[in-house]
């Protein structure tokens, strides 16, 4: 399908500038070809001329410089069909002349103009690139529209040759790319299969371990015991429930279903419930959560849910990874047209060649050791952020601690 596809392209960009060429003929044909002759030597200049004026098939108009450096200027200023070009001119010697032009009006075919015995040179300037080569004191009206006409053919043949290996090269580069990223992805999904069947397997083995004592022991297990089993078994459950939430919600916003429903929101208000909630969970550990808002933010235009995601992930990292009486602080203000939340712990930190990485699903860094977690928090806070248009940075220094920004921007009422 692709293959037919790009012979397709490749035929249609053949056929449209053989139809150019075509076109370029007609032209030819019934407008006057643009000749700039580089010549120093007038008397050789002026019998050119005189041969062009006495051409029968076409009308020629020539424009006649002396120099290089002249021929260059021209060309700046005009549009050339060919160009006629003395090799030993005052400014320039032999087959320097040619990459300057070349360079300039890379489209413009050129035929240079040789002594005898200078066939060698001919030969060489053809090969650099030149379209033809003739002899001065051999040529002769014939000969010097045979060779005009044949360089601009020749010419137009090399441009639709390049312009097809262009779009080829350009083709074959895209296919590539895809397929590295199609590889990348199936690499990812392979990834992603395995680390979700991997953090499944653990609370299904809970579950199956507690189902089996409660069934073989069941007589022999005081009250208290089965009711812990079931604790085992419910809050396993509640784990996996959890996880496939997490996975379905970034299912759902790879695949771009992942709407920002905005309505106003109190932000302080809204804030300060989020920290209650998380100084609840971290009552235990004694943690110091400190939460301060700076000038008057008033109400926003947010989505409520994925904001809700943003902050509860952020905080729960900032607490989770932070030794028991720690600190964590938790700062919002406007600036600039955005509003700018930063959560700042003096945690575990992350070590810097991993930080790259935290936000692709199931990713864990190195030093968590025996702190739980599925790797799924930081993946979701960034799509939410991104759903967002907003940015998130992290900055951390294992030992030290964290500082999470993220910054969305103010959406107007
Ligand atoms: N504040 C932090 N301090 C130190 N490490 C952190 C912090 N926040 C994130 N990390 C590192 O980034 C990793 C990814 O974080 P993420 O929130 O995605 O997953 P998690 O906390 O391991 O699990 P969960 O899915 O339950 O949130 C963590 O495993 C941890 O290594
Ligand atoms: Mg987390």
């Amino acid at each position: 399908m692709h293959k037919r596809k790009i012979i397709r392209v490749i035929l249609k960009s053949i056929l449209i500038r053989v139809q150019r060429g075509y076109n370029i003929r007609r032209h030819m044909a019934a407008n006057p070809v643009k000749i700039l002759l580089i010549e120093d030597n007038l008397a050789e200049a002026r019998l050119l001329q005189e041969f062009l004026k006495q051409a029968k098939s076409h009308e020629f108009t020539v424009v006649h410089v002396q120099r290089l450096a002249a021929g260059l200027e021209k060309l700046r200023a005009n549009n050339y069909d060919a160009i006629l070009l003395d090799l030993t001119l005052p400014d320039s010697q032999g087959l320097v002349s040619l990459p300057p032009l070349m360079n300039q009006v890379p489209s413009t075919p050129i035929v240079v103009l040789t002594n005898i015995n200078d066939d060698e040179l001919a030969l060489e300037a053809v090969r650099e690139g030149a379209q033809d080569y003739l002899v001065k004191r051999q040529v002769n009206v014939t000969i010097l529209i045979r060779s005009i006409r044949y360089a601009i053919e020749r010419k137009q043949a090399l441009e639709t040759l390049r312009n097809v290996n262009q779009t080829l090269e350009h083709r074959v580069e895209e296919k590539t790319a895809e397929l590295v990223k199609a590889r990348e992805i199936n690499k990812f999904k392979s990834e992603f299969v395995s680390m979700l069947s991997h953090d499944i397997r653990n609370p299904l083995n809970t579950i199956l371990l507690a189902a089996g004592l409660l069934q073989n022991s069941d007589r022999k297990l005081t009250q208290e015991k089965k009711q812990s089993h079931f604790q085992l078994i419910r809050s396993a459950i509640h784990n996996m429930a959890h996880l496939l939430d997490e996975v379905s919600f970034i299912g759902k916003a790879d695949a771009g279903k992942l709407e920002c429903e905005l309505i106003c929101l109190d932000l302080v208000a809204f804030c300060s419930e989020i920290v209650a909630a998380a100084r609840l969970k971290a009552v235990n550990t004694h943690l110091n959560l400190v939460f301060s808002s700076h000038g008057d933010l008033g109400e926003i235009l947010c989505d409520e849910s994925l904001l809700r995601h943003i902050l509860e992930n952020l905080l729960n990292n900032a607490i989770k990874y932070s030794p028991p009486g720690g600190k964590v602080t938790f700062d919002i203000k406007k600036k600039d047209k955005q509003l700018i939340f930063q959560i700042q712990d003096w945690g575990i930190g992350i070590p810097e060649a991993e930080q790259k990485k935290l936000f692709q699903p199931f990713y864990r860094a190195s030093n968590v050791e025996n702190i739980s977690g599925t790797g799924m928090g930081l993946a979701i806070v960034k799509k939410c952020v991104d759903a967002h248009n907003g940015e998130i940075l992290v900055n951390s220094q294992v030992g030290l601690g964290t500082v999470v920004t993220v910054k969305l921007p103010l959406i107007d009422k």
